[in-house]
C-alpha cells in the first residue's frame, strides 16, 4: 500500500505515524472522526524515535520511516507513554533494531516489562535528565497521571518543540498534519472530547504538568494523537487551563432516558424552564447519545440535570451506564437535579441522587419523582423548576 508522505515538522524532524481511519472505539469512546497516533523520527547523530503506532500499524508507520533512513539505522527510541497504542509497535520494530536503546520513565520500564515480556536495552530517565543525541540536547519531564502513571514528555529546546504525547491530543483521522489546516470548531470539539474522556479525572495533575512546561520556550507541541499545534498554542493552553480548573459555562445539559414518554415530558418541561430563564440547554437522550459525547457537553456546563424512570426497582441501565463513566471521569463543580417517573416503587431518582452526592455537586433543589404520565399542572410545575434551578448557577 502507498502511504502519504513523511511529513517535515522541524528540520530534520519528521512525522512517521499511522492514520487509523475506520477506528470508531477507542476502548469504549465514540471515534468518529477515526484518529492517528504519530510518532516522531529525529534525524540527528543518533537517529531517534519517539513513540510508535498500534501494531497493527507498525507497516504504515514502518515505510515512513524508509523514506528517510533505514529503520535498522534507529539508534533510540523514546517511549513516552506504555499504553499499546503508542507501544504496540516496540516489539515488531526491536526485532529490525536490536541494539536500540530503549528510553523510559521508571514506571514506563515496568509497565513496558509488564505488556511484552522482554528485557530491552532501557535506559530509566528521571525528570528533568537529558540525552544528547548530537545537535540537540533532548528534556524529559515526567507528567504522571496525565494520564497514566507513566506518562512523560520529550522536549527539544533547539527546536522549541514539545512532544506531549497524549496531552494536548484529539482523535481526528485526517491528512491534514497541523491546526491550521483543519476548522478550528472541529479541532476545539475534539480537543474538548478529547480531554472530557480521557484526561478529565486528573486536573490537579494537568495544572502542575501546566506549570512544569510553563518554562518551557515552545512554538510548535506534536502530540501522539491527531493534529500538530503551531498556530493555536495559546488557545489551547487557555483551554487546559480552564479544563483542568474544572470551569464551567452559564448552560444547562438534560440527560434522561424514558420508557414510555412521562421522563421524557419531564426532561422536556425542564428545558423550557431552563430557557425561559435565559440560559442555554443542550438536551441528550441516552438511547440516541454515546456517553463519550454526553461527557463532552458535560465539560462546559454547569447544571446538569439527569433522569431515568424506575424500571425493575432501579434506573434504566443505559443511565446506570452512564453514571457509571461519569462516576469515573469525576467532574467537579456541578449543580445538579434529578427527575424520573414510577408505575410503584420509584427507587430510580435516590439512587441517581446517591451517585450525585458521591460526586459532591450541589443540588440545591429537590428532585422530582412523578407517577405514571404527568399532567399539565404537574409539567407547570416542574417547568417552574427548572426556571428556579437557574437562579443557582448564574454568577
Ligand atoms: Fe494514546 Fe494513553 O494512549
Amino acid at each position: 500500500m502507498i502511504y502519504m508522505n513523511k511529513v517535515e515538522i522541524k528540520p530534520d524532524i519528521y512525522w512517521v505515524g499511522a492514520i487509523d481511519w475506520d477506528i470508531r472505539s477507542f476502548h469504549g469512546y465514540l471515534t468518529q472522526r477515526g484518529t492517528t497516533y504519530n510518532a516522531y523520527l529525529i534525524v540527528d547523530k543518533k537517529i531517534t524515535l519517539v513513540d510508535t503506532v498500534k501494531h497493527y500499524l507498525f507497516d504504515e508507520m514502518v515505510s515512513r520511516i524508509k523514506e528517510i533512513v533505514p529503520p535498522s539505522k534507529i539508534d533510540t527510541i523514546i517511549s513516552n507513554h506504555v499504553e499499546m497504542d503508542h507501544s504496540g509497535s516496540l516489539p515488531k520494530l526491536l526485532d529490525i533494531c536490536q541494539n536500540v536503546k530503549v528510553i523510559t520513565s521508571t514506571l514506563g520500564l515496568k509497565g513496558l516489562k509488564r505488556h511484552y515480556k522482554k528485557d530491552w536495552n532501557f535506559k530509566v530517565v528521571k525528570s528533568g535528565d537529558t540525552l544528547n543525541i548530537g545537535k540537540r540536547t533532548l528534556h524529559f519531564v515526567h507528567i504522571p497521571m496525565v494520564h497514566w502513571p507513566d506518562s512523560m514528555v520529550t522536549y527539544s529546546p533547539k527546536d522549541k518543540l514539545l512532544l506531549p504525547n497524549d496531552a494536548f491530543g484529539q482523535h481526528i483521522a485526517t491528512s491534514a498534519r497541523f491546526d491550521d489546516e483543519i476548522d478550528w470548531g472541529i479541532l476545539n470539539e475534539e480537543a474538548a472530547k478529547y480531554y472530557a474522556n480521557i484526561v478529565m479525572p486528573y486536573g490537579n495533575q494537568v495544572k502542575k504538568a501546566l506549570e512544569l512546561l510553563s518554562g518551557l520556550d515552545i512554538n510548535m507541541i506534536a502530540p501522539s494523537h491527531g493534529i500538530i499545534w503551531r498556530s493555536h498554542i495559546p488557545e489551547i493552553l487557555t483551554e487546559y487551563t480552564k479544563w483542568a480548573n474544572y470551569e464551567t459555562e452559564d448552560k444547562a445539559l438534560i440527560v434522561y432516558d424514558s420508557m414510555w414518554g412521562s421522563t421524557e415530558k419531564i426532561a422536556y418541561a425542564l428545558k423550557e424552564g431552563v430557557e425561559e430563564a435565559g440560559i442555554p440547554v443542550t438536551i441528550r437522550n441516552l438511547k440516541t447519545n454515546h456517553i463519550s459525547d454526553v461527557i463532552t457537553d458535560v465539560i462546559s456546563s454547569r447544571l446538569i440535570l439527569l433522569g431515568s424512570p424506575t424500571l425493575n426497582n432501579t434506573m434504566l441501565p443505559t443511565m446506570g451506564g452512564f453514571l457509571t463513566y461519569l462516576q469515573g471521569l469525576r467532574p467537579k463543580n456541578r449543580v445538579g437535579f434529578v427527575f424520573g417517573s414510577y408505575g410503584w416503587g420509584g427507587q430510580a431518582v435516590g439512587e441517581i441522587e446517591t451517585i450525585l452526592k458521591k460526586l459532591s455537586w450541589d443540588m440545591p433543589v429537590k428532585s422530582i419523582n412523578l407517577n405514571y404520565v404527568p399532567d399539565k399542572k404537574e409539567l407547570s410545575e416542574v417547568k417552574k423548576k427548572g426556571n428556579e434551578l437557574v437562579k443557582y448557577i448564574k454568577k
